[in-house]
C-alpha cells in the first residue's frame, strides 16, 4: 500500500475508535469496568468452592474459608454506584438489563439473597466438605437467580 494511503487508513481507524470511546463518558466507563471486575472476582472465588463441592479438587479448609469469606464481603458492599444511567445492555459492552433501573427493589432483593447465601456459606465453609457442600448450592443459585432476570444474554 502507498504510504499516503496507509496514513489515511490509520487516521480513519483512529477517528472511528475515538468516536466509539466517546459513546460513554468517564463516569459510565468507570462504573462498567468496576462492576464487571467485581463480577469477575465473584467468579474467581466461586470457582474453587464449586470445584471442592464437586470434588474435582481436594477440599482445603483454609482455601474454602477464605474464598467464602471474600464472596460474603463482596456481596455485602453497597453496589449502587455501579448502575450509572446510560450503561444498560442497549450499549454493546454491557449485559446489564434495563430492569436494574426500572425495578431497583427487585434487584436489591436478589442482591440481598446472595449476601445471605454467601454469609451462610462463610460461616461453615471451613468446617469440612459436607458443610461446604450443604451451603454451596444456595450461593450458586443466587448468582443464577440474578443473572436470569437482570443479565442480558451474551452478544
Ligand atoms: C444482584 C445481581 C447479580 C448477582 C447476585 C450476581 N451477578 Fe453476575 N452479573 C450481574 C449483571 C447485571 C451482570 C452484567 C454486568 C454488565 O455487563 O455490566 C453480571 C455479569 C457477570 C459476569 C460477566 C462479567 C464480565 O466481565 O462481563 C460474571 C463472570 C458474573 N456475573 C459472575 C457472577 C457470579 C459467580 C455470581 C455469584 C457468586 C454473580 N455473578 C452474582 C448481576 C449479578
Amino acid at each position: 500500500m502507498h504510504r499516503k494511503a496507509i496514513l489515511a487508513t490509520t487516521a480513519l481507524c483512529l477517528s472511528v475508535s475515538a468516536v466509539l470511546a466517546q459513546d460513554l463518558n468517564e463516569e459510565q466507563q468507570r462504573a462498567l469496568t468496576a462492576r464487571q471486575a467485581h463480577m469477575g472476582l465473584y467468579g474467581f472465588y466461586l470457582t474453587p468452592l464449586g470445584q471442592m463441592a464437586q470434588e474435582t479438587i481436594p477440599y482445603d479448609a483454609q482455601t474454602a474459608a477464605a474464598a467464602a469469606g471474600n464472596l460474603a464481603a463482596m456481596a455485602a458492599i453497597d453496589q449502587s454506584a455501579f448502575w450509572v444511567d446510560g450503561t444498560d445492555s442497549s450499549i454493546e459492552t454491557s449485559r446489564a438489563r434495563a430492569e436494574i433501573w426500572t425495578d431497583p427493589d427487585g434487584y436489591l432483593q436478589v442482591k440481598q439473597g446472595m449476601a445471605e447465601a454467601t454469609e451462610a456459606l462463610a460461616l461453615v465453609a471451613g468446617d469440612g466438605l459436607d458443610a461446604l457442600k450443604g451451603a454451596f448450592g444456595p450461593v450458586g443459585q443466587s448468582c443464577g437467580a440474578c443473572h436470569q432476570t437482570y443479565r442480558a444474554p451474551a452478544n
